[in-house]
């Protein structure tokens, strides 16, 4: 079938960095951690911890040395694991580390801090411990959680899309604050992926947005696909694609996640300019 792949995808500089820090790390030898699985992709995990790279969940089970993958932690991790003294290789993106900052000032500076962002995501999860009693809201119905008045700072998860960051903090501002401070902390890597996402399933009969289950950037990929009216499928290779998925389909797009190699993106097209759907 005739496939068309999205002008902007894959790895971005934040997960590259991510992986050359892992890479490098281990030519030198000696135990290696990662805090969390390096980056939402289950190929990547298991190619660097069949070089040694082991993953651990809690900062007191690790020994030698820790590297901090792409979403950051919080200062209280960061702290545990400085009083174990391990070695410290601190990957987290740049853009996650200017979210942190800017929510230890907005702090200092008297505002109430909010995030909008998925509370259980680990980026989200470290970004909130940059000052107290952070409020973190990702959908109307959590807004109940804001004080009633006083001065709102508001940032967003590097991954959200702009919509979703402008209709929440139009429904925050609606709420009637006299002052509302809004930092954009969107990453401009996922915008363009999302930007491009969706204009190739304009012109496309269905797609495929490659990238791990927990990604939450692959998801929101297919969330916006989905939204522009073409069945979409989030699939993590071409081991989970099933012929119905393409029947009675003439072009089919494909995007990936920011954490999906390009020898996953390159397998799958591959196979799919193969198939034919109407021989199924
Ligand atoms: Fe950083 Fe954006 Fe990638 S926040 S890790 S460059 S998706």
């Amino acid at each position: 079938m005739e496939v068309r792949l999205a002008r902007k995808m894959g790895f971005c500089f934040g997960v590259e960095r991510a992986i050359q820090a892992a890479e490098e790390t281990l030519a030198r030898g000696g135990e290696i951690f990662s805090l969390g699985e390096i980056i939402h992709n289950r190929q990547v995990v298991e190619r660097l911890a069949a070089k040694g790279l082991n993953v651990a969940h809690d900062p007191e089970s690790v020994e030698g040395t820790v590297l901090i993958r792409s979403h950051g932690e919080g200062p209280d991790t960061l702290d545990q694991l400085t009083r174990r003294g391990v070695e410290i290789v601190d990957a987290t993106c740049v853009l996650v580390k200017r979210a942190q900052g800017i929510v230890a000032r907005l702090h200092e500076e008297g505002y109430r801090v909010v995030v909008i962002g998925q509370a259980s995501h680990p980026e989200v999860r470290g970004v909130c411990g940059y000052a107290p009693d952070v409020i973190c809201v990702d959908a109307p119905e959590d807004l109940d959680q804001l004080p009633l008045g006083g001065k709102l700072g508001i940032i967003c998860q590097t991954t959200h899309s702009v919509k979703h960051f402008g209709d929440m903090v139009g429904l925050i501002v609606a709420r009637g604050y006299a002052e509302v401070k809004v930092v954009n902390t969107l990453c401009n890597e996922v915008k363009d992926r999302q930007t491009a996402a969706v204009e190739l399933a304009r012109e496309v009969d269905v797609m495929f947005v490659l990238g791990g289950k927990q990604s939450a950037n692959t998801r929101e990929l297919a969330r916006l696909c989905g939204e522009a009216g073409v069945p979409t499928h989030h699939l993590e290779d071409w081991g989970q694609f099933r012929p119905e998925m393409a029947h009675g389909k003439a072009v089919a797009g494909i995007t990936a996640g920011a954490s999906t190699p390009q020898w996953v993106v390159a397998e799958f097209a591959d196979n799919l300019r193969r198939f034919q759907p109407d021989q199924q």
